[in-house]
């Protein structure tokens, strides 16, 4: 099964549909991506904050080991995490997770979050998350700017092919385009139909910025971390406007959800711990929601956002 492309104005394609790889556990998660790349996922959205990286090249290198595909069939992302912001942390932590892959490129290298923490040390924890060595959260330096100039030395150096962001206000996206010798060529926002982000995702097209979206199932993926408002949300898989969607054209909710958002223009990236499903969510361009059924579920929004720092009561304020 294949997927359409997008080009990103780096002048590289991106598949529209990848899979997502945080809370992918660790224990299947080298499994999972080589039977994704069997199913035709080519797209791997990874990330040192999930802690796989190293299971998820294990995978890969299986697949290609067995000639299922070459590397450059493969599109794989990577994103720096918070605490290695400053200028001469983003090279050596990214040289780190490439080895962890157990590859040379990134296809597409991404600012995780527009927040600087303080470093820590790989050798004394890793991934760092939140927190200091001292179990503390507590902002660094680094400006924008700073970060950003160094990971377009990735780009330089051959280390990624494009770079991007997440996470970014409009507001900061236009303060980076003033400085940017290599513009984003992506923005991975939180995207549902409870959460459409009309003006950011229309304002990162008008600059020639393909946006995607995770989160693509809403509350769902908050549940399990205990995010209270993720638990009060009616679900989207039994949203009457969903479900009825779903039965007429003979597909699950879920392939609904990646479908409104694929019309959309928008790249999907839905995580899976079951195979089933896995193959499930990349079947999602075969079918064609009308202009009105799209709008009818873009008409849900709520402003409704789960991936928030505040959400896991983290004193972070991005959103
Ligand atoms: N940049 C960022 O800050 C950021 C933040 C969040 C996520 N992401 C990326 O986006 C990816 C996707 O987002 P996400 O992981 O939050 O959530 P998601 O893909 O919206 O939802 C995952 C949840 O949906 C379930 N699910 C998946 N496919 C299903 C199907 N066909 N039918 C029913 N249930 C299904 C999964 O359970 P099972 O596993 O049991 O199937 C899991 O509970 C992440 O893996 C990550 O790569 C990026």
């Amino acid at each position: 099964m294949s997927t359409s492309l997008i080009k990103l104005n780096s002048g590289y394609d991106m598949p529209q549909v990848g899979f997502g790889l945080w809370k992918v556990n660790n224990d299947t998660c080298a499994d999972q991506v080589y039977e994704a790349i069997k199913a035709g996922y080519r797209l791997f959205d990874g990330a040192c904050d999930y802690g796989n990286e190293v299971e998820a090249g294990q995978g890969v290198a299986r697949a290609i080991k067995e000639g299922i595909v070459t590397r450059s069939d493969l599109f794989i992302v990577s994103k720096l995490w918070n605490s290695f912001h400053d200028g001469e942390r983003v090279e050596p932590i990214a040289r780190k997770q490439l080895a962890d892959w157990g590859i040379d490129y990134f296809d597409l290298y991404i600012v995780h979050f527009p927040v600087s923490l303080t470093y820590v040390d790989p050798e004394v924890r890793y991934p760092p998350g939140w927190e200091n060595a001292e179990g503390k959260v507590e902002l660094g330096k680094a400006t924008i700017q700073e970060t950003w100039t160094a990971m377009e030395g990735l780009v330089d150096k051959g280390l990624a092919r494009s770079i991007g962001i997440s996470n970014f206000s409009a507001q900061l996206l236009l303060d980076l385009l003033r400085y940017a010798r290599i513009r984003p060529a992506t923005l991975q926002i939180e995207h549902h139909p409870y959460l459409t982000q009309e003006r950011l995702v229309a304002f990162a097209k008008r600059e020639g910025i393909a946006v995607t979206a995770y989160s693509s199932f809403g509350p769902l993926s908050f549940i399990e971390l205990n995010v209270k408002h993720a638990e009060g949300a009616q679900p989207l898989f039994e949203h009457e406007a969903i479900k009825s969607l779903a039965e007429k054209y003979g597909k699950t909710p879920a392939q609904v959800l990646l479908r409104w958002a694929t019309q959309r223009g928008i790249a999907v990236i839905p995580k899976s711990n079951n195979p089933k499903r896995l193959v499930e969510n990349l079947d999602v361009v075969g079918f064609d929601l009308k202009e009105e059924e799209i709008e009818a579920i873009s008409a849900l929004d709520r402003g409704l956002r789960f991936n928030d720092p505040h959400s896991y009561d983290l004193p972070i304020t991005i959103f």
